[in-house]
């Protein structure tokens, strides 16, 4: 059965991919009222970590607050448009701070309270005014997913993605998988991962390949165990493991410098190739994927 509402995850990612700076609504730039609210003025996250926040919002949030933030009555869900808690948020600190104070309390990774938070920033960045006329749907709203033109898909599917699946072998099936949930088929593709439950635990990369490189040029190669802004600890090739204390002291990247592989680096660049102003390439390909049963 098709759930009720169905939101798109990538719907806006044509003003994912516009520039940074957010931009306020015609007229509120320079001196305009709107030109110094933070929603008009705040540098936004790059496009990957606001689709990254749409999903999450999606899955976690849209229940209660709706799937276009202006709240929800049968489930108290604030409006988080107007919030000052959102408006006023730097970096998903007062956003966390609200989580704690659900009932019962929600805990996300930091990461994923910063795309969250990043993500409601992004709609806030592009709605009008005090006055804007009720009805207006900043998220750009669409409720189907299911909307594509498979056969179309299908031709995308073989130009964008062949060289790295296929569907009668690592893909088989997963139209099947999905037939109860659009929604999660295009999250799925659209962020390389079907496993559901969210994004990123413990920053989402434990057990990759990762490098780190001592200040006087040693190289140690091995699987991310850990990584955070005072700590890496990765497992070398003969199973041992070792951990290296960053510091920040003559150098704001932190030293020693770490580079880990991103599986999903693929897609999060095949977003920015897939992106068209009506999302159409992406509803293709989820069609098509819909009918690899
Ligand atoms: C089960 C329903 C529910 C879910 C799920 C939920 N919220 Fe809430 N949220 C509420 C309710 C009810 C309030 C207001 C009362 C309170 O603070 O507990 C609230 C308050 C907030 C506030 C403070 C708004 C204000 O103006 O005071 C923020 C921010 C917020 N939620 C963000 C989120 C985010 C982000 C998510 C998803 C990660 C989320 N909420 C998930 C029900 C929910
Ligand atoms: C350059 C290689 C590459 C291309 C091109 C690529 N992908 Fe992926 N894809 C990956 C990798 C690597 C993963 C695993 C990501 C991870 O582990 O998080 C993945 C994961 C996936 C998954 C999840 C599979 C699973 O079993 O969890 C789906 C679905 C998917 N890709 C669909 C697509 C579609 C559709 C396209 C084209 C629009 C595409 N991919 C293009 C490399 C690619």
């Amino acid at each position: 059965m098709r759930k009720r509402y169905l939101l798109t995850v990538a719907v806006g990612l044509g003003a994912l991919a516009a520039p940074m700076v957010a931009q306020g609504p015609p007229g509120g730039r320079g001196g305009g009222r709107a030109g110094g609210f933070p929603q008009y003025t705040r540098q936004l996250a790059p496009p990957d970590v606001i689709a990254k926040g749409k999903t999450l919002y999606d899955d976690k949030c849209s229940e209660c607050h709706a799937v276009d933030l202006r709240g929800t009555l049968d489930k108290h869900g604030p409006n988080l448009l107007r919030s000052t808690e959102t408006l006023s948020d730097k970096q998903g600190e007062l956003v966390g701070a609200s989580l704690a104070k659900h009932t019962p309390p929600l805990t996300l990774p930091q990461a994923e309270t910063f795309a969250v938070s990043e993500y409601i920033h992004s709609v806030q960045a592009k709605m009008g005014g005090q006055g804007s006329p009720p009805g207006r749907n900043p998220v750009g709203l669409s409720y189907d997913v299911l909307i594509g033109n498979a056969t179309d898909g299908a031709a995308k599917f073989t130009k964008l993605c062949s060289s790295c699946h296929s569907v009668t072998g690592d893909l088989k099936g997963i139209g099947a998988k999905y037939a109860d949930d659009p929604k999660a088929l295009q999250g799925a593709w659209v962020f390389g991962r079907t496993s559901g439950g969210g994004f990123g635990r413990g920053g989402g990369l434990a057990g990759q390949p990762a490098t780190v490189t001592l200040a006087n040029g040693t190289k140690f190669e091995g699987k991310l165990v850990r990584k955070d802004d005072f700590l890496i600890i990765l497992t070398l090739a003969d199973g041992t493991r070792k951990s290296f204390t960053r510091t920040y002291t003559n150098d704001p990247i932190g030293t020693p410098k770490v580079e880990v592989k991103d599986p999903q680096e693929a897609h999060k660049k095949m977003l920015l190739v897939l992106d068209d102003p009506k999302n159409q390439n992406m509803y293709d390909i989820t069609a098509y994927l819909a009918t690899i049963k």
